[in-house]
């Protein structure tokens, strides 16, 4: 190649680069995650997570191959010393030809408050180990829908791993397992260093349904392996639940159940919400699969029914925050309700961009609409730390190269804090009303 033309490919390249500089290039999906089979004892503990249960108490999750290993967990605030013994249940499923291992869940405590707890299942090494989360503000959340168990999705496990996070929150899409049972337990193993040592709240996406009409029910896997805290919060069902955890209280929802005002999700919904006290939970989270603002061509309006019957109620209630899934990229929103910018509705994020194998959803509608504040079809993860009563700090890491990087990032003042709680009381009393006068 003639000096001339090296010279002539480099400005171009050059050109090309300050061209793309101005905006991130993305990348391609990554491959799903080889899992290598590893012997070990039937009984050792595998998928180990843990779970907000209620008022100072977690939930310890994990399978065994050997169905006569028993479910309990011994732990204590020393390493090697377990002052505490707790027995639980198991329960199993079969889906086609798959038979699961033993499904163990034990609920410790009482736990005090931002403590480093060591724990063993079931008597079997390793020990691991769990922080319980603080008992008021300030409190970190970590989140990321959509996981999935991709090259990318360990980049975002990895850098969640960074940050100092007291609890994680996942709206939807866990294992991609799509009826292929074993991808559950190889998921379960993925993530099991970060979720054996913070809560991991959980709620269900359109991947968990694994329905099959007239041969298996919906949700089998999910319910069975992610037990959520729906009996201490007072539903009657895994898909929808609420917990809380310093000065916040969550929400999740379930975007594939039943939410119509006549349904029991909408029923328990309006009873959790009257119940909040804003006083102890100056924070008001809500989080479901499906976005109900989106301007990505992907899953465009899939969430209208359900934000129609559930906005004004969430409005009402003054829900501070919604995190959904779903649409694969990220998407921060204004203040918004019924489609408008609004002081007194929710800051709607969509952070379905864990790095799961079906690749990212890069096409936007334009011009951007006037309630979308940033958005950028890339993979990342979100934290959002709660830092006193008033003030939220939010960002969004994109996994860029590997490295995580903020790339974008807002403070969020809460709405008790804005004047805007005092009059929606009443309008919350109006909404929960008129269902019972028609
Ligand atoms: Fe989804």
């Amino acid at each position: 190649m003639g000096q001339e033309l090296k010279l002539l490919l480099s400005a171009c390249l050059v050109i090309t680069s300050a061209v793309a500089g101005a905006e991130y290039v993305r990348p391609p999906p990554r491959r799903t995650l080889d899992f290598p089979w590893s012997p070990r004892r039937p009984s050792s503990p595998q998928q180990v997570h843990v779970s907000l249960a209620g008022k100072k108490h977690m939930r310890i999750s994990w399978v065994t191959d050997d169905k006569s290993a028993p479910s309990h967990v011994t732990y204590g605030k020393s390493p090697g010393r377990h002052d505490f013994a707790v027995e639980g249940l198991s329960t199993s499923y079969s889906y086609l030809l798959y038979k699961s291992g033993k499904i163990h869940h034990v609920v410790i405590g009482p736990l005090e408050y931002d403590m480093v707890y060591f724990y063993k299942c079931g008597g079997e090494d390793p020990e691991f180990q769990l922080k319980t989360p603080p008992a008021e503000l300030p409190v970190t959340f970590s989140i990321a829908g959509d996981l999935g168990q991709t090259g990318w999705t360990k980049s975002t496990l990895d850098h969640i791993n960074k940050c100092d996070y007291d609890v994680h929150l996942l709206p939807g899409d866990l294992a991609y397992a799509d009826y292929m049972q074993h991808w559950w337990d190889t998921f379960g193993n993925l993530v099991q260093p970060l979720a054996s040592a913070r809560p991991w709240m959980v709620t269900e996406g359109n991947h968990e349904q694994e329905f099959i009409p007239l041969v298996m029910d919906g949700f089998v896997s999910y319910n069975a392996r992610w037990k959520m805290p729906y009996k201490e919060s007072g539903s009657s069902s895994n898909l929808y639940y609420s917990f809380e955890v310093a000065g916040v209280h969550v929400v999740m929802l379930g975007s594939y159940t039943d939410f119509d005002m006549y349904s029991n999700q909408y029923r328990w919904l309006m009873k959790d919400l009257s119940k909040v006290n804003r006083q102890k939970t100056p924070w008001l989270v809500a989080s479901f699969h499906v976005p109900w603002y989106n301007s990505n061509f992907a899953h465009q309006r899939e969430g209208e029914e359900m934000m129609a019957t559930l906005e004004p109620l969430l409005y009402a209630a003054g829900v501070d925050i919604v995190l959904a899934g779903h649409v694969h990229a990220y998407e921060r929103a204004k203040r918004v309700y019924n489609g408008k910018l609004d002081p007194c509705g929710p800051v709607h994020i969509t952070i379905g961009d864990g790095g799961n194998r079906e690749g990212l959803a890069h096409r936007y509608h334009d011009p951007q609409p006037e309630w979308s504040a940033f958005r950028e079809a890339s993979f990342g993860h979100g934290e959002l730390e709660f830092v006193n009563s008033s003030h939220a700090f939010w960002s969004w890491h994109r996994n860029d190269d590997d490295e995580p990087m903020r790339s974008d990032h807002a403070w969020i003042s809460s709405l008790g804090s804005s004047g805007c709680l005092a009059g929606k009381r009443r309008e919350l009393w109006k909404v929960l009303v008129a269902p019972r006068s028609t």
